[in-house]
């Protein structure tokens, strides 16, 4: 019985916190479907060797697609402890961790400035303080993609009804 219990309060404090440290700094973790993630990077023409950064990385299904079906370093910037252990599980899994990095952090700390492509699924609430980071720190040509959400003050280059996918340049 204390064996069970003790089980049980480690699945606890675990799921407590997946899903409780992203409430409080911004969207919760929902996975995006595969094929919408590989549409939004083929979209963003992601080359190999490119560095993609997926702004709040979740399970890390983002870098896995990035980093072995498209040849790019994918880094993940991800708030939530248990979604940084998992992401890093899976690229250990997928024989790809040396293409992969995970920031421990809440993204408005990243420094964005070797992105060649960003990646967000995130919410519009975050839509006018994300921009004005990445407008700041992008280089020349960098490419973003964002899911279910557009930014209030930037004419995307590209929008995908189908997926909800827009795709802007810097
Ligand atoms: C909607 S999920 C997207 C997950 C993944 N990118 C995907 O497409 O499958 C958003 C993720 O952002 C993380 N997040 C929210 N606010 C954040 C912040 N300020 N800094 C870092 N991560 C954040 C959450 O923990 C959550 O895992």
């Amino acid at each position: 019985m204390p064996v069970f219990l003790f089980c049980a309060g480690i699945f606890l404090v675990v799921a407590g916190l997946y899903i409780l440290v992203p409430v409080f700094f911004g969207p919760p973790t929902v996975p995006t479907r595969q094929e919408r993630i590989r549409r939004a990077l083929e979209l963003a023409r992601l080359q190999p060797d490119e560095v993609l950064y997926d702004l709040g990385a979740g399970d890390g299904r983002v870098l896995v697609i990035a980093a072995k079906e498209f040849g790019a370093r994918a880094v993940g910037v991800e708030i939530g402890p248990v979604q940084c252990a998992i992401s890093w599980g899976k690229a250990l899994w997928n024989g790809i961790s040396s293409k992969v990095r995970i920031e421990a952090k809440n993204f408005y700390r990243a420094n964005l400035g070797n992105a060649d492509v960003v990646f967000a699924y995130l919410t519009s609430s975050e839509a006018g303080r994300l921009q004005e980071k990445l407008k700041r720190e992008l280089k020349e040509g960098a490419r973003v993609v964002t899911v279910a959400f557009n930014f209030p003050d930037w004419e995307p280059d590209h929008f995908d009804r189908e997926h909800l996918i827009f795709l802007y340049r810097k």
